[in-house]
């Protein structure tokens, strides 16, 4: 797509900090170890003190390597922590840098070999809650910022940092801070790093699209209480019943999501489009067997499997509960049962229309034998970046310095809600570079990320800031608007 110029020659001052790394490498593994032992779990309140520690972790560690404001700002949620170096000179560019130090829940527990708070080194993996998703690859930040700075004392450009702990819960917080403190984030451009690298075999990747999100509750209530499915049943529409029936409304038979008006606003995929994800060494059979699903579903007809995964939307029930599910059988109308449901969006869906589409939609669909409350968990706006933004260049040569091959250009499936947010309320552009493992468990048991991935990463974001270093301001900001 993108054609990729040779790596710059490396100068003496990128030897200089890639050597710190080498040199401090096991005390830096060491080090990412007590930052993974920090359970930063945003979605459990009684992890509230943990995440803060975790937070005020990352102030402490950017004032040790000469970060300055390294900041803990309160918010309505968990903490947002910034920090800028901002000497490199007013031609230099400044560049925004955002991860999340929040972690998923470690559930089910019994699955982990180790728990997944006591990181375990193993087969050249770090496994840990948060080893790639996404502590890992802000640690790898800080550290590259920490050659730097250890070595020459500077930075080649100006860098601002954007930690948020609310990203696994729907980053509620994040657009009234970006509107409330936008002199901390004003950049020419942001890395993201909270995504994966393109194969498991050290081939790095730039994304240029996220999914969007949106998440309900369904509650489907029947009978006050709990009855008897002998003495009713026939007579009393059971609520599980009704919701699974409504469930499946939801999905027509070519993969298509049925609410009204839900396509609307999807931008289809142009043949360029399309022929570059053709063009992409994407192996289904190798796919499915990663997974463990016999084959990989029918899904929506009329694109391809890697196109599903990431440029069109998609429905999913996350979890339903409801009834008895205890041992033997027990038998009940249940007086009410529940589901967890979310679509996946993408450009141009707007996640608040398609809330209160999809909301309306379900209420409409219950039938009149029971009484359905839909409630909006969160949201997130999808995002696609041009692939002709002048920081691209720049990123791939880093990339290829850092992993020793070109990276190739993908679009994820997962969302990020900030990329959205801090382009519609400052303008900043995103170059995403993910350095975690795509198969590294990320949500899952067992988490991990290779050490090449932390190596190399860390290496490539060192060349990174050499290579951003040699524009200007002027010329990384991207020309038009989209
Ligand atoms: N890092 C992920 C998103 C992701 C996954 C990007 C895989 C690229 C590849 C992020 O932490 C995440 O899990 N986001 C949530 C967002 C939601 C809670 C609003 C998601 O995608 O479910
Ligand atoms: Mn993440
Ligand atoms: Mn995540």
């Amino acid at each position: 797509m993108t054609s990729i110029p040779k790596p710059s020659e490396a100068t003496g001052a990128v030897e200089t900090a890639v050597t710190y790394l080498r040199e401090h490498d096991s005390e830096h593994l060491a080090q990412l170890d007590d930052f993974l032992r920090l359970e930063s779990v945003s979605a459990d309140a009684a992890c509230a003190d943990e995440v803060r520690r975790t937070a005020q972790w990352i102030v402490d560690e950017m004032g040790r390597i000469g970060i300055e404001r390294a900041t803990l700002h309160e918010t309505s949620h968990h903490p947002i922590v910034t920090g800028e170096w901002m000497h490199a000179g007013p031609e230099a560019p400044t560049v925004l840098v955002y991860c999340h130090y929040d972690v998923q829940p470690a559930d089910p527990l019994e699955e982990w070999v180790r728990p997944p708070f006591e990181p375990r080194h193993e087969d050249g993996r770090v496994y840990a809650r948060g080893s790639g998703d996404d502590k890992g690859q802000l640690f790898m930040h800080l550290k590259a910022v920490e050659a730097w700075m250890k070595t020459h004392g500077s930075l080649p450009v100006n860098l601002r940092f954007f930690f948020e702990g609310d990203e696994e819960v729907g980053s509620e917080p994040i657009e009234r801070f970006i509107d409330e403190h936008a002199d901390l984030l004003r950049a020419d451009v942001c890395v993201v790093s909270d995504g994966d690298t393109f194969d498991d075999d050290g081939t790095p990747a730039i994304g240029y699209g996220l999914r969007g999100i949106a998440y309900w509750e369904l509650r489907v209530h029947g009978p006050r209480q709990d009855v008897h499915s002998g003495q009713y049943g026939g007579g009393v529409h059971n609520p599980a019943n009704a919701l699974v029936e409504m469930l499946s409304q939801l999905v027509d038979d070519d993969g298509r999501f049925t609410v009204p008006g839900f396509y609307d606003d999807v931008r289809e995929l142009t043949e360029e489009e399309r022929a570059a994800y053709a063009a992409l060494p994407f192996d289904e059979d190798a796919w499915a067997d990663e997974t463990g699903v016999p084959q990989p579903m029918r899904g929506e007809q009329g694109h391809t499997l890697l196109e599903r995964l990431s440029a069109r939307p998609t429905f999913d029930i996350n979890g339903i509960w409801g009834g008895y599910t205890g041992a033997g059988a027990k038998t009940i109308i249940p007086a009410w049962a529940a589901a967890k449901i979310s679509t996946r969006l993408v450009p141009d869906q707007d996640f608040r229309k398609i809330e209160k589409l999809v909301k309306d939609h379900l209420e409409s669909l219950a039938p009149p034998t029971v009484r359905a409350e839909v409630n909006v968990i969160h949201g997130g706006a999808p995002a696609v970046t041009p692939l002709d933004h002048p920081g691209v260049a720049p990123a791939s040569r880093a990339l290829e310095a850092g992993f020793g091959k070109a990276p190739l250009f993908q679009r994820s499936g997962g969302s990020v809600p900030v990329v959205a947010a801090l382009d519609a309320h400052l303008g900043i552009k995103t170059l995403m570079l993910g350095f975690a493992n795509p198969t590294g468990n990320f949500h899952a048991p067992n988490e991990w990320m290779s050490l090449r991935n932390i190596r190399d990463g860390m290496v490539s974001i060192v060349h990174l800031w050499h290579e951003l270093g040699a524009m200007r301001a002027t010329d990384l900001r991207s020309g038009e608007d989209d």
